[in-house]
């Protein structure tokens, strides 16, 4: 392990040569505050503000007590922090808890007949299924008997799951964690040889997949991809024992492809032998891993972040009370997917352990219209939302309109993900949340498990284009880039870090405990020896700013950030500023190599359906960059394209476009969601 001296400035994954100026200027504009809604205080289950003095950083680790306390544990633990082996820390050593039984098998008590999971299928002429705690408990039993009994799964095994948004995923996951068996859940958007590379990674025993599943319309060959990746993951050595496939309608099988015989299982057969069947829930130690999520890193091999069970589960059990004000009476839905980390911490195990309701929808958000949200907010009275801000702007985009007509009432609406600008922020307040609405815009990563940056909904005023402060119990710090801290409230960019250890955060990169270390906690340790965690603060690899009102703005990823003549410009600046124009929909900001200045910025956006493309158009944008940030912010070049090249998460691949622009091979583009718009655009540039 690499924890000598010299490591301290190993270049880490996420630096890259712009990540050197210590001056940084940002020009988003301060923006008005919002006030929290009456009627949403007077329910809140947090509005007592000597929260902050709880979880000052003179009581930690104690004040995470409370966050334990909200589970039930086997055995209570003894320790609740071990330090002893810097960056790995311990949470609730000796405590013996099982995940499973948390967010299922406690509630029957109270909430036997009341739904745990609405699974909503995206033809909207099929029934949505109300899966209640009672069913959900059935199900799960009988599916975890089955990966015993017939799979011969124990406790430490890992299996891949490659699952579309259905009720059976939260289900595998929960039968997962049952038997102790540590689940790997991979975005079902991926591609089969994606999903090979995380079966070699993590030498799953089992692939879990279902046959085919609606997308914008289609049913979709799931199957196929399983064929590839088991396929991959064998040539590699990684030879998956069986193939699992859930039927997307029980008793049909709904794939063009073939099964082969003594490898592939379609589960809703198998089942049937297990009908009845009765799981005791393993009793695992507070440390033991409970899933592995791979990060959708763009560059490097994928990373498996490892998350431990009694500390993640307190964690997003403790933020999705009190962040998302989660009572058991609401309807939640967070329109993420399961297959990311946001799924996983509030779709399926924050809202499972406060007994919630909680929504699993197939599809996408504008299918067969940009009224279907609403539409199902309206059924199923949907009173808490949560999406990112690409979705808002999609749903923006194609139906501005649409929330004002239909009848659902949220109390509650949080966006992540993404920095998300002004402009945007007040669309969702304003149309979708009906001015009656509270908003969090939450910032965390994949690495830490639960929520980092927020307001606390009841206590904080809301800032459009900030995520606010940091919840109780984190503590964050902005280092420049000679690792000197800047001072609180400074308003000047750097890299945010956290100081202080929390239980949500993963327990390393599996199989990579190096890479953990150098990525995330070498760059700014105080000293490799210490033994002191106050020595090792939690590098993000984010750029941000703490305004003097102690409220955060993420600039991004630190590679994300444009130097231009030694100004640093947080790209999203530029992009808010370019979608203040009315025509304009999307904004991605590339850097430019350029001899004089280092680096320009140069703006790609797409306009409204319908608005012709036109030099006026690109002049309008250019000149509303230069008037809303100054003349250094002034793109090199405007160009409007057809559509944005993206992930399968609908995330914008600025990396694709920063190398059309800078004459260099974009690579491999084919696990795009829209991959035939590279060639288009790069004869626009050219
Ligand atoms: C970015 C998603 C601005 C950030 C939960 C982070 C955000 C990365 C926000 C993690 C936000 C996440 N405002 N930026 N509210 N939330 N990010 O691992 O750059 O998919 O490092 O986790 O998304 O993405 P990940």
């Amino acid at each position: 392990m690499s924890r000598n001296k010299s490591s301290r400035h190993a270049i880490t994954e996420q630096q890259t040569a712009d990540v050197s100026e210590a001056q940084i200027a940002v020009h988003w504009p301060e923006e008005d505050y919002f006030l929290p809604p009456p009627s949403f205080v007077a329910q809140a289950n947090l509005a007592d503000p000597g929260v902050f003095e709880r979880f000052s950083l003179d009581r930690f680790p104690e004040c995470f007590k409370e966050f334990a306390d909200l589970l039930d544990w086997y055995r209570y633990w003894e320790t609740m922090f071990d330090a002893s082996n810097p960056p790995f820390w311990r949470w609730f050593v000796g405590g013996r808890i099982n995940a499973c039984h948390n967010c299922v098998d406690r509630h029957l008590t109270r909430y036997r007949n009341k739904t745990a999971i609405h699974f909503v299928p995206e033809p909207e002429d099929e029934r949505v299924q109300h899966v209640t705690y009672q069913e959900l408990f059935i199900r799960v039993n009988e599916f975890a008997a089955l990966l015993r009994d017939f799979c011969g799964l124990k406790t430490g095994d890992r299996v891949t799951l490659h699952m579309p948004m259905v009720a059976e995923l939260p289900i595998s996951m929960l039968a997962c964690a049952r038997l102790g068996v540590i689940h790997s859940q991979v975005f079902s958007g991926f591609s089969g040889a994606a999903c090979a590379d995380r079966i070699l990674d993590s030498e799953s025993r089992l692939l879990i997949t279902m046959d085919a599943y609606y997308r914008s319309g289609k049913l979709l060959d799931h199957k196929e991809k399983a064929d590839t990746a088991y396929a991959e993951a064998a040539a590699k050595g990684q030879r998956a024992e069986k193939i699992l496939i859930w039927q997307r309608y029980p008793g049909r099988y709904s794939s063009p492809t073939k099964l082969v015989e003594g490898r592939d299982v379609i589960v809703n057969d198998t089942l049937k032998e297990f009908h009845g069947k009765r799981v005791e829930p393993v009793q695992m130690p507070a440390e033991a891993p409970l899933f592995l999520m791979y990060s959708s890193g763009t560059t490097g091999r994928p990373k498996g972040c490892q998350h431990a069970t009694g500390g993640y589960l307190a964690y997003v059990a403790w933020t999705s009370k009190y962040i998302q004000d989660i009572h058991p009476e609401d309807v939640y839905w967070c329109m993420a997917d399961i297959g990311w980390i946001t799924g996983h911490s509030y779709i399926v195990y924050g809202p499972l352990a406060l007994a919630a309701s909680t929504v699993v929808y197939e599809g996408v958000p504008v299918y067969p219209d940009a009224g279907r949200p609403w539409r199902i907010a309206e059924d199923l009275g949907v009173n808490i939302f949560h999406t990112s801000p690409t979705a808002i702007r999609a749903l923006r985009r194609s139906g501005p309109d649409e929330p004002a007509k239909y009848n659902y009432r949220f109390k509650h609406m949080t966006t992540v993900g993404e920095p998300i600008e002004p402009e945007v922020w007040k669309w969702y307040h304003q149309s979708v949340g009906k001015g009656e609405a509270v908003i969090v815009d939450t910032w965390w990563q994949t690495e830490t498990g639960g929520f980092l940056c927020s307001t606390v909904p009841a206590l904080h005023k809301m800032k459009p284009g900030s995520t606010g402060p940091a919840i109780p119990g984190i503590h964050p710090v902005i280092y420049d880039d000679n690792g000197q801290e800047l001072a609180r409230g400074s308003g000047k960019a750097g890299n945010i870090c956290i100081r202080n250890p929390w239980p949500g955060a993963f327990q390393t990169i599996w199989k990579a405990p190096e890479r953990y270390v150098n990525t995330y906690y070498s760059r700014y340790c105080k000293n490799p020896e210490s033994k002191d965690w106050r020595d090792w603060p939690y590098m993000a690899g984010d750029g941000a700013l703490e305004a003097a009102d102690g409220y955060f703005r993420i600039l991004g990823r630190i590679d994300d950030v444009v130097n231009v003549a030694g100004h640093r410009l947080g790209t999203k600046e530029i992009e808010s500023a370019a979608l203040l124009v009315p025509d304009v929909v999307e904004a991605a900001v590339v850097p430019v190599a350029d001899e004089i200045k280092g680096k320009v910025p140069e703006l790609y956006v797409s306009l409204k359906p319908g608005v012709e493309s036109t030099p006026e158009i690109a002049r309008q944008v250019s000149d509303t960059v230069v008037s809303r940030i100054g003349a250094i912010a002034k793109p090199h070049r405007v160009v409007i394209v057809p559509d944005m090249p993206k992930t399968r998460s609908g995330k914008i691949m600025r990396r694709v476009l920063a190398a059309i622009s800078n004459g260099q091979d974009p690579g491999d583009v084919s696990t795009l969601a829209n991959p035939e718009v590279v060639d288009r655009i790069t004869q626009l540039v050219r």
